[in-house]
């Protein structure tokens, strides 16, 4: 609008020339006050200008303006989403459910997990009851506003009644998707620990399918990977039996695939918070969203959580939110008495 009065003020100034310069030089000049300050004001008042990054700022300020600039972090490559912890292993009920409330207050795009969502054991027989399991924790994610990726743990695939079911409810048990040229990988930790041969030759179908993955998708910017168990800690961690310590072997095998990639990895399954680099990439444990916890704080690792996600060019900037720092605006107050200034307090004020 100004640039058009503006230049219509030149227009009239070189028009009126021709009859008499000095009357038209005044009254173009008018003309130009009137139509820049006096009319932009009076219909539009003050004129906004598009800053950088979609702002609309008022440009009456001149040099000194109350922000520091107009860049907006809005790279439309980058995006955000959430990871939540074990569930089961000593579910702690109404957890995780609290959890998908304040997951949609935070409103990420889509929303991962690490294992460990029913309460299977080695014991359980009944599909009935698996159904039950699945519904519970299906009617929660079916809460959340955005998609929810499935990944399985030990809970979740303990033996092969509950290993049948999960495939006739969601097909694979591992498996890739991209998002904005980021590759996402869940993997079956089940299938490379084969505790007592559960899984015989799953974990060498797992590996080719990885394999073939990786190598199709080698020139995505970044790499996601969730599995359940932390195996890469199983040969030197003293709680875990000797039995066990043969699956760091499998897991190596697995590490050597995307040992050169641009790659963060996130698991679940000890319920204790932990951060390790292995081949220059992180590796995330996380605590738990419900699972048990002695929940004795951050010092131990011991909390509930999710993590806030954000994915940039040079990889994840990881939040740790913790549940108990996720509020609803509608929280506080709520046990009166509330917006009452204490009478002590009062009185001090009033000697100022
Ligand atoms: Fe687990």
């Amino acid at each position: 609008m100004l640039a058009e009065a503006k230049r219509t003020t030149k227009m009239e100034v070189v028009i009126m020339k021709e009859f008499n310069l000095r009357n038209c030089i005044r009254i173009s000049v008018w003309l130009g006050m009137f139509f820049s300050v006096g009319l932009g004001t009076i219909l539009l008042g003050h004129d906004p200008q598009s800053g950088g990054g979609g702002f609309a700022v008022d440009d009456s300020f001149g040099e000194l303006v109350p922000w520091t600039h107009l860049e907006a972090n809005n790279d439309p490559d980058n995006f955000q989403f959430v990871i939540v912890g074990d569930r089961t292993g000593g579910m702690r009920k109404g957890i995780f459910d609290g959890a998908v409330d304040k997951i949609n207050l935070v409103q990420p795009e889509f929303v991962l997990s690490v294992g460990d969502l029913i309460p299977g054991s080695r014991q359980t027989d009944s599909i009935d009851l698996i159904d039950t399991m699945w519904e519970e924790f299906n009617s929660m994610v079916n809460r959340l506003e955005m998609p929810f990726f499935y990944v399985s743990g030990n809970h979740d695939v303990y033996n092969s009644l509950l290993g049948e079911q999960w495939t006739n409810r969601f097909g694979p048990s591992y498996y890739s998707f991209k998002y904005k040229d980021v590759l996402f990988i869940t993997l079956n930790s089940e299938f490379i620990n084969n505790h007592q041969n559960k899984w015989p030759g799953k974990h060498e179908d797992q590996l080719e399918w990885l394999k073939d993955t990786v190598s199709k998708e080698k020139d995505v910017r970044w790499t996601v990977v969730l599995i359940h168990e932390p195996m890469w800690n199983y040969k030197h961690d003293p709680v875990i039996p000797d039995e066990y310590r043969e699956i760091h072997e499998r897991w190596l095998a697995v590490e050597r695939i995307f040992e050169r990639k641009n790659l963060t990895l996130f698991a679940g399954h000890r319920h204790h918070y932990k951060k390790e680099t292995r081949n220059d990439h992180a590796y995330y444990t996380l605590a738990t969203t419900g699972a048990g916890n002695k929940l004795r704080g951050i010092e131990y690792g011991e909390f509930d959580h999710f993590l806030w996600v954000t994915m940039t060019d040079e990889g994840p900037i990881i939040a740790n939110l913790l549940l108990d720092g996720v509020l609803d605006p509608n929280v506080v107050p709520t046990i009166p008495p509330y917006n009452v200034i204490p009478q002590d307090a009062e009185n001090k004020s009033e000697n100022r």
